[in-house]
């Protein structure tokens, strides 16, 4: 049984183009592209009811079916896959169902303003007074202790908001929000004075990337109803989550947590296929495979040159 936590709930903003993987993601939502044996917003599931969240709410737009008919526990193909002798398959597509289940999977189609703010405050309309987590479901994260769980007990020895942090290549700030570091308190958790949202090199505050994964506490919601009026104002930009967090951050404390595990990014194709070789490399049975495969054609390419 996973543990009890203090956050029950989360969001998963879906509703993105995933305009960076096109033509892939042209009429499949990327959130529904294969890592290893499993699409990745199901890894991201998974790891949400491993970590205790019994609330889960995806936030979608057009053409996100395939999310919802994934998770949809389906009795007439268990049941015609049982009749066929098939209790392997039925025991997996069960188990998808089982998964959405436990997790109370609901469905919000997003409104409003661009940008990554959105979803979360679509969805802080059923929120009581209460942290939840949101994670962006184009990471994969391989750990020990589920990303959620270590964000959760950050959560809990601080309560305050939490960002999940990964080490970053320099050269990469470009890609992340960068967090500026105040003080490192240990086991990877830092107290942080706000984000700088994808800066140069020469302009990034740390070496770590915020990796879209939060626990967004109601004052957080506060900045982001404040940011997303102002939007209705002027009518320019988009409603950023790390704009609420930096608002926030102003004038109360903020905690970055460094998230012991691996971290695959699934969002541009190059990270996605490393994504995909990685988890496949790794599994029992087709690891084994690919590894052979890899060395006979190191060995075809040595021959020719
Ligand atoms: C978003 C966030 C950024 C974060 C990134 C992680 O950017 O705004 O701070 O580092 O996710 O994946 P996006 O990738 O949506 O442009």
């Amino acid at each position: 049984m996973p543990p009890t936590p203090t956050i029950r709930r989360a969001v998963i903003p879906a509703a993105g183009l995933g305009s960076r993987l096109l033509p892939l993601t042209k009429a499949t939502p990327k959130e529904m592209l294969p890592v290893g044996d499993k699409p990745v917003i199901e890894h991201t599931v998974r790891e949400l009811v491993a970590s205790g969240i019994t609330d889960i709410t995806i936030v979608v737009s057009g053409g996100k079916s395939l999310i919802q008919d994934h998770f949809r526990p389906n009795p007439s193909l268990v049941e015609q896959l049982r009749a066929d002798g098939k209790d392997a398959y039925a025991d997996a597509v069960e188990e998808v169902g089982e998964l959405a289940r436990q997790g109370h999977i609901t469905y919000l189609d997003q409104y409003g303003p661009y940008g990554n703010g959105t979803p979360v405050l679509n969805a802080a309309r059923a929120f009581g007074d209460e942290p939840v987590l949101v994670l962006w479901p184009d990471d994969v994260f391989v750990a020990q202790v589920p990303r959620a769980q270590q964000l959760i007990h950050a959560y809990e020895s601080t309560n305050c908001p939490v960002l999940a942090l990964m080490p970053m290549e320099p050269a990469d700030s470009h890609r992340y929000g960068v967090p500026v570091v105040n003080e490192d308190l240990g086991d990877g958790l830092m107290r942080i004075t706000g984000l700088v949202e994808k800066p140069r090199p020469a302009d990034a505050p740390s070496s770590y990337a915020a990796i879209g994964g939060y626990v967004v506490t109601p004052a957080v919601i506060d900045e982001l109803r404040e940011q997303t009026r102002r939007w209705y104002e002027h009518r320019q930009g988009e409603v950023y989550l790390t704009d609420a967090i930096n608002a926030y951050a102003r004038n109360r404390a903020v905690y970055g947590q460094v998230i012991s595990g691996r971290w695959y990014d699934t969002g541009n194709p190059a990270d996605y296929l490393v994504a995909q070789m990685a988890t496949a490399l790794a599994h029992p049975e087709y690891g084994p495979i690919l590894r052979k495969l890899a060395r006979e054609l190191d060995d075809d390419t040595t021959s020719t040159t």
